[in-house]
């Protein structure tokens, strides 16, 4: 993957600035989802951006001024289609764990709710679509959790955006506030092994949020509607 470098980066930013485009965020209450938000705001890539989630999130100030939130039903999702509708670019950091919501509701979280949302966010117009999937994803991996993530990605890209990011990275460093205790240890361990292969195991999830927001200003490739970001270009993409 070519990484544009900083001074191109900006001339990028200012020319989609000008396009006054509008997304929409699932998952913005998440350690990535969260990221994303600030980078997209702090950058002020998009002149609306609406956040698609199943509770409001309490965001005071003039900071927040151009963000909009739809509580919605993913369960009865249709009856949303409304909230999808009007947004040129959709971003999705949604997931769940099984540890959290048992093997059938890790499924329809990562699976079922992101391939809904997809189909709902093109019929409302949205042309280019960015997963966070995960380092390993594969539809046909014995792995249950990597299986999900595959066929997550295989249903996304069936629905046929313009242009489809799928981003897979490797495990997440960031303070989560939410108890995971392996994912802890993982967390530590790799966090101590980052210096010496920094580009392999994990990655800050503010550096997943500024590839993203990096990798929406870069011009589509014509003849790639689908390009995956493995963990190293993301830590590429995301430096700056
Ligand atoms: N953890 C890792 O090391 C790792 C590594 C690679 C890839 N990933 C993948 O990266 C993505 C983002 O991970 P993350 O750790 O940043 O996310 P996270 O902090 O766990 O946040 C997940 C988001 O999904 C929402 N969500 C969860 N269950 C839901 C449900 N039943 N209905 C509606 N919304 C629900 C949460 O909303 P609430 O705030 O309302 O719960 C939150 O906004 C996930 O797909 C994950 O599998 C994770």
């Amino acid at each position: 993957m070519v990484v544009p470098k900083p001074e191109e980066l900006k001339k990028l930013r200012e020319s989609f600035q000008a396009k006054k485009q509008a997304c929409f965020i699932l998952g913005a209450s998440g350690e990535t989802g969260k990221e994303l938000l600030a980078e997209v705001l702090r950058q002020q890539l998009f002149s609306k951006v609406t956040l698609i989630g199943r509770r409001k999130l309490d965001l005071e100030g003039p900071f927040y001024s151009d963000v909009k939130q739809e509580v919605v039903d993913f369960e009865k999702l249709d009856e949303f289609a409304a909230a999808f509708q009007g947004h040129d670019v959709g971003f999705c950091c949604l997931g769940t764990t099984k540890g959290k919501a048992g093997a059938a509701g890790f499924v329809r979280v990562d699976r079922d709710y992101i391939q809904h949302s997809a189909e709902l966010a093109k019929a409302g117009g949205c042309h280019h679509f960015i997963l966070q999937s995960t380092k390993g994803a594969d539809p046909s991996s014995s792995f249950f959790y990597l299986q999900v993530k595959g066929e997550a990605e295989s249903r996304v890209k069936a629905v046929g955006f313009d242009r489809c990011s799928i981003f897979r990275p490797a495990v997440l460093l960031c303070d989560r506030q939410e108890s995971r205790p392996a994912e802890w240890v993982t967390r530590k361990f790799l966090g101590a092994i980052a210096y010496i292969s920094p580009t392999f195991y994990s990655v800050p999830t503010v550096t997943v949020a500024r590839a993203m927001a990096n990798n929406v200003v870069m011009p589509a490739n014509d003849n790639q509607k689908v390009e995956v970001l493995e963990n190293a270009d993301i830590h590429a993409l995301g430096k700056h």
